[in-house]
């Protein structure tokens, strides 16, 4: 059934009147999604990109195992939050600062006694070095944000993977075209280098919207845990009876509408958000493992280790704590949770 919204009459906006459309009356245009949102939903369902993608992915899977510190800290765990978000901003900032310099007056666009003679309008004479000097450290600074964002790609699922292929594309292409204009400037050709800068910060621009795309309309990079903060007023919960909980093996219970992980060892029970912080893969079905002395659980997509006491992240991809629980047995045999808090509980 498709509804129109009508487009005549005094009816006020806060209340369009609807009708139905006729048998044969085909649906007027809606709004059309910006272009650029248009593109990037476009190459998520684009299945020939998925050959490149897993040659890439493969390759940098075996270059990079999971689990090592290189791979840790490309992910950002040791800083609680991925890493490339952060470092992109000094190649871009660095590049757009000297395309900037390149438009001040007396950068040589301005011609003699244009704007530049105005009174109050400064001339900056080191502008041209500057920018130079910019798109010099702007290239070493791609390297590491080039590195963590492959290693984050790596570890993303399909769709986000062709997503971010072509971000990385288009900001290899800004990366050449910005040294191609470093080395126009070094050898003199000025005008050619503010060119390929333009084209590049151009270039950079397109790939930082897929980037965001892939951010905050994909959710790479987030934590995809289920929030439990918000339970932590009602104190304890009924989870399951002890003797339900097989030894050592995980188990997925709910808690109302949240999936828990449930792991007894013994008389000891731990208890974990069972959505990945990840991506949100089932932690109940990854295997019990020990890093660093202590008894984690290793989520079965991409092995990221949660410590089971406390939901810390071990190893990667995964930066954000696993929301944890603590738990008690009553007497009659009950496992009892409650959120825990990593201040003091009032
Ligand atoms: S979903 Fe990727 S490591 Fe768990």
């Amino acid at each position: 059934m498709v509804w129109q919204l009508s487009s005549g009459g005094r009816t006020p906006r806060s209340t369009p009147r609807v009708r139905r459309l006729g048998r044969h009356e085909s649906p007027r245009r809606t709004l059309p999604l910006p272009r650029l949102a248009a593109f990037a939903e476009r190459v998520e369902r684009t299945p020939a990109l998925d050959g490149p993608v897993r040659a890439l992915s493969d390759a940098l899977v075996r270059a990079l195992p999971s689990g090592t510190r290189l791979d840790d800290v490309l992910h950002g765990v040791p800083f609680g939050q991925p890493a490339h978000p952060a470092l992109v901003r000094l190649p871009l900032g660095c590049w757009t600062s000297a395309v900037l310099l390149d438009f001040l007056p007396g950068a040589h666009l301005v011609p003699e006694g244009g704007i530049a003679r105005w009174p109050g309008v400064q001339r900056f004479p080191g502008a041209q070095q500057a920018s130079t000097a910019l798109l010099a450290a702007g290239l070493t600074a791609a390297l590491p944000s080039a590195a963590t964002g492959l290693a984050d790609w790596s570890a993303l699922h399909r769709y986000q993977q062709r997503v971010g292929l072509v971000h990385a594309v288009a900001q290899g292409g800004a990366t050449t075209l910005f040294g191609a204009s470093l080395l126009a400037r070094l050898i003199g050709r000025h005008k050619t280098g503010k060119a390929l800068s333009l084209a590049g910060l151009a270039a950079a621009s397109a790939g930082a919207y897929l980037g965001g795309h892939l951010a905050l309309r994909l959710g790479a990079g987030a934590s995809h845990a289920e929030s439990i903060e918000h339970l932590s007023p009602l104190g304890w919960h009924d989870l399951c009876p002890v003797n339900d909980l097989p030894d050592g093996r995980p188990t997925r219970r709910q808690l109302g509408y949240l999936s828990l992980l449930a792991l007894r060892q013994g008389s000891e029970v731990h208890v974990l958000s069972d959505h990945c912080a990840h991506l949100g893969g089932p932690l109940h079905q990854g295997r019990v493992v020990t890093a660093r002395d202590a008894a984690c659980i290793s989520c079965p997509w991409h092995g990221s280790v949660f410590r089971l006491s406390d939901g810390a992240v071990m190893h990667g991809p995964a930066t954000a704590r696993q929301p944890s629980f603590e738990c008690q047995v009553t007497d009659s045999g009950w496992v009892q949770v409650r959120p825990r808090t990593l201040g003091k509980r009032a």
